[in-house]
């Protein structure tokens, strides 16, 4: 198990080109491969959970060929997959077994789709449910996880509204919605992000969305495209937090995805004191994307909860971390959501800040991380729990401590990042040379 080890101190400078959103990219894997001809996807995501997704559908008759500039499928149509000879493995990848449930409710086969032991302790009958008022036989191992045996079947259009807000789950009703008898109605209290909406209608499916309900006509002939996929907001968070955590950092990110539903994360950053930019917004292929440039800035601390969390969810982590280098720490509620994601990172997350020597209280919904105020954070040995998110965030909350820190089972951070060590170092060589230079 590789282990990486994190000298603090120094700043981040210089341009940072991000690979492919994660959340995109899956999105467009699944929907090219019913799309009915050939579409070719640039910069789609390295991560493991991506690929996961390309080999699941290559599993259910796809051909899908990877090459240095882009990824080419050859998509179908609607009724072109064909049953899969054994289960299909999702790999750590929570928006590939619920994301393509939705799919699999709909074909005239019977599938099984599983992942690794962390997926295999996430709940899915938040997706089975939707999909079974629908029609499909699902079964899930004790009801509520994977393995799922999932007979497709004619479905019928629902007006569903998850009891949990969920991009995942909203789009597995949506995908499950192609293969609807009518239109199908999915409502959200809170707007999750929307990938799956934009994708479809750049494909050319009907889907009309308006305050909070989404609506999807069913068997559209979806359009083979040439999509660039944006960089990951996401991931970048960390680099972003980096510049925040280490004094005099200044970086720019290029080409980074910047859809609305996206970007609450940089709104909070702002509202507590950092200095972040936005230049050359456009719209490409129905996503905003820009250059990001953060500054150094020292952050005062707050609160997250209710709809906040839902918008960033994959942040919190990173922004829980950050609280030990505000003045008065940060403080996050209703997130019990975070305890059923790739770890507990609730729990995860405390144990990994409390090691480096951080003041944090656990709640069942959230934690607080109290600010500088309670002492300089040092060097630790961290066990990420096999997260990646995890793994990231304490490897940037250990910039700033005092000594080194041990991230274990630090290859974790492929599952979303697998570029995020060595652009890390790079921004942090960038420095280096500068100094060397001068
Ligand atoms: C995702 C949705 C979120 C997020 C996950 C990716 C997506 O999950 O945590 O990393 O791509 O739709 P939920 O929809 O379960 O909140």
């Amino acid at each position: 198990m590789a282990k990486k080890t994190i000298s603090p101190g120094g700043n981040v400078s210089g341009v940072v080109e991000l690979p492919g959103d994660k959340s995109i990219s899956h999105r467009y894997a699944i929907l090219a491969s019913l799309a009915e001809g050939t579409s070719e996807i640039r910069n789609y995501s390295s991560s493991a959970d991506c690929l996961s997704s390309i080999e699941c559908m290559r599993k259910l008759g796809i051909q899908i060929d990877l090459t240095k500039d882009f990824v080419r499928v050859a998509g179908k149509g609607l009724d072109g997959l064909k049953a899969p000879k054994r289960a299909l493995d999702a790999g750590n990848s929570g928006s590939t077994i619920r994301m393509l449930s939705g799919v699999l409710a709909g074909q005239n086969f019977t599938s099984t789709i599983t992942g690794d032991k962390s997926l295999q302790r996430r709940p899915m009958r938040r997706v089975a449910e939707p999909l079974r008022q629908m029609g499909a036989d699902i079964r899930a191992k004790d009801g509520d996880r994977a393995p799922i045996e999932i007979h497709g079947a004619k479905l019928k259009a629902i007006d569903y509204t998850p009891p949990i807000p969920s991009a995942q789950v909203k789009s597995a009703v949506l995908l499950a919605g192609l293969y609807a008898d009518g239109v199908t109605t999915l409502r959200e209290s809170v707007r999750t992000r929307d990938h799956t909406e934009i994708t479809l209608r750049e494909m050319g499916a009907n889907v009309e969305t308006s305050k909070g309900e989404i609506r999807i006509h069913p068997r559209p002939k979806l359009q083979p495209r040439q999509f660039i996929v944006p960089g990951d907001l996401s991931g970048s968070v960390f680099l972003i937090a980096a510049a925040l955590v280490l004094p005099d950092s200044a970086i720019m990110l290029h080409n980074v995805g910047l859809n609305p539903t996206r970007t609450k994360v940089l709104d909070f950053l702002i509202s507590i004191g950092a200095s972040i930019n936005l230049a050359s917004v456009q719209l490409r292929d129905g996503e905003l994307i820009g250059d990001v440039s953060v500054r150094y800035a020292p952050l005062t601390g707050g609160a997250i909860s209710g709809p906040q969390v839902a918008e960033m969810i994959d942040e919190l982590p990173m922004l829980a971390a950050l609280g030990a280098y505000t003045e008065h720490g940060i403080e996050i509620h209703d997130a019990q959501e975070l305890r059923v994601k790739e770890s507990d990172r609730i729990a995860a997350l405390a144990a990994g800040l409390q090691a480096m020597g951080a003041k944090v209280t656990e709640y069942p919904d959230g934690l607080r991380v109290e600010g500088t105020s309670s002492g300089k954070l040092r060097g630790a040995k961290v066990d990420p729990q096999g997260d990646h998110r995890i793994a990231m965030a304490l490897a940037v909350t250990a910039l700033g401590a005092e000594g080194d820190t041990v991230v274990r089972d630090s290859e974790c951070v492929g599952v979303s990042f697998p570029e995020f060590f060595t652009t890390l170092d790079k921004l942090r060589d960038a420095e280096a040379r500068g100094a060397a230079a001068t």
